[in-house]
C-alpha cells in the first residue's frame, strides 16, 4: 500500500551523505579496501535531492554515476573522507554515515612499489587506527538540534546479539539513529536490496523489510525528518 508523503518535506534543508569505502594505500599500486558498493549512500543521496534538499555526497571509490541535483566529492582514504564530511556537515541539518571507512592505515605508505624480498620472506604490515569520523561528527555538532545518522553492518558474536551489539554502539557513537544491517550471511553487498532494523537514541526500534535500497532510503528520510528542529 503507497502511503502518502510531503515530498518536498527536505526542502531548505542542508544534507552531507557518505557513500562507498575508503582505500589505505600501502605503495603507489596497493591498497586495503573492502566490499562496500557505494549503492545505498546512493540511494539516500537521490531520495533527499527528490525530497528537496541540498545535498553533498562525499563518495569513496565508487563507481557510480553521479546523482542528477547533488553535489557529489570524490575521495579515497579515510582520512580525506574525513576531511570533506567535517567540512561539508558544518552548518548541515543531517549528516549520514553510509559510507565504510577503513578502521585502519599502514602506518608507512612507501613512495615506490614494494618488491618482493629474493629469499621468500613477507613483509609484515604495520597498522594504525583511523579516526571515527561517525563518532567526531556526533559529539561536535555545528548545528544543535542536527541529526546524525550511522549504519552497523553486524554478524552477532560470543559478546552479543546483532541487536545487542548494535544498541552498544549506538550508544557509543552517539548518533541519533543506527541502521543496522545483519551480515551473517554475506548477502548485501553490491545487492539491490536491504534489511534492516533502525534504531533510535530515544529507544525506538524501527523494522525495515527486505526491500529496495531506495526503500530503506526512504524510511531513513521519514525518521530524519521526525526528528528534525523547526
Ligand atoms: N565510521 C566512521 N569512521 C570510522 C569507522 C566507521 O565514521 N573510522 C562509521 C561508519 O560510516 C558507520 C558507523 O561508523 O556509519 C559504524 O561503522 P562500523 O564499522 O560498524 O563501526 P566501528 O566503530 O568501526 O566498529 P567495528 O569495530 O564493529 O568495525
Ligand atoms: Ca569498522
Amino acid at each position: 500500500l503507497a502511503r502518502p508523503r510531503a515530498t518536498a518535506d527536505l526542502t531548505g534543508r542542508r544534507v552531507v551523505v557518505s557513500a562507498g569505502g575508503t582505500r589505505e594505500y600501502l605503495d603507489p599500486v596497493r591498497f586495503l579496501g573492502n566490499r562496500s558498493s557505494g549503492l545505498q549512500g546512493y540511494a539516500i543521496a537521490r531520495s533527499a535531492a527528490a525530497r528537496g534538499a541540498d545535498v553533498v555526497l562525499v563518495a569513496a571509490n565508487v563507481s557510480l554515476p553521479d546523482p542528477a541535483g547533488v553535489k557529489v566529492v570524490r575521495v579515497e582514504t579515510t582520512a580525506q573522507l574525513r576531511e570533506e564530511v567535517v567540512t561539508a556537515a558544518s552548518g548541515a541539518d543531517a549528516v549520514v554515515m553510509a559510507a565504510a571507512p577503513a578502521d585502519f592505515r599502514p602506518t608507512t605508505v612507501s613512495d615506490a612499489k614494494i618488491k618482493k624480498a629474493t629469499d621468500g620472506s613477507a613483509p609484515v604490515i604495520e597498522l594504525a587506527q583511523n579516526p571515527d569520523i561517525l563518532h567526531e561528527i556526533s559529539h561536535h555538532r555545528s548545528r544543535p538540534g542536527s541529526v546524525v545518522v550511522g549504519f552497523a553492518a553486524e554478524t552477532g558474536d560470543e559478546t552479543g546479539t546483532v541487536l545487542e551489539l548494535a544498541r552498544a554502539k549506538l550508544a557509543r557513537k552517539g548518533c541519533d539513529l543506527l541502521v543496522v544491517n545483519d551480515v551473517s550471511g554475506g548477502a548485501v553487498f553490491g545487492s539491490p536490496d536491504n534489511q534492516a532494523v533502525i534504531l533510535a537514541a530515544d529507544g525506538a526500534a524501527v523494522d525495515v523489510p527486505a526491500g529496495s535500497k531506495s526503500a530503506l532510503a526512504q524510511v531513513i528520510w521519514d525518521l530524519v525528518v521526525a526528528r528534525l528542529s523547526t
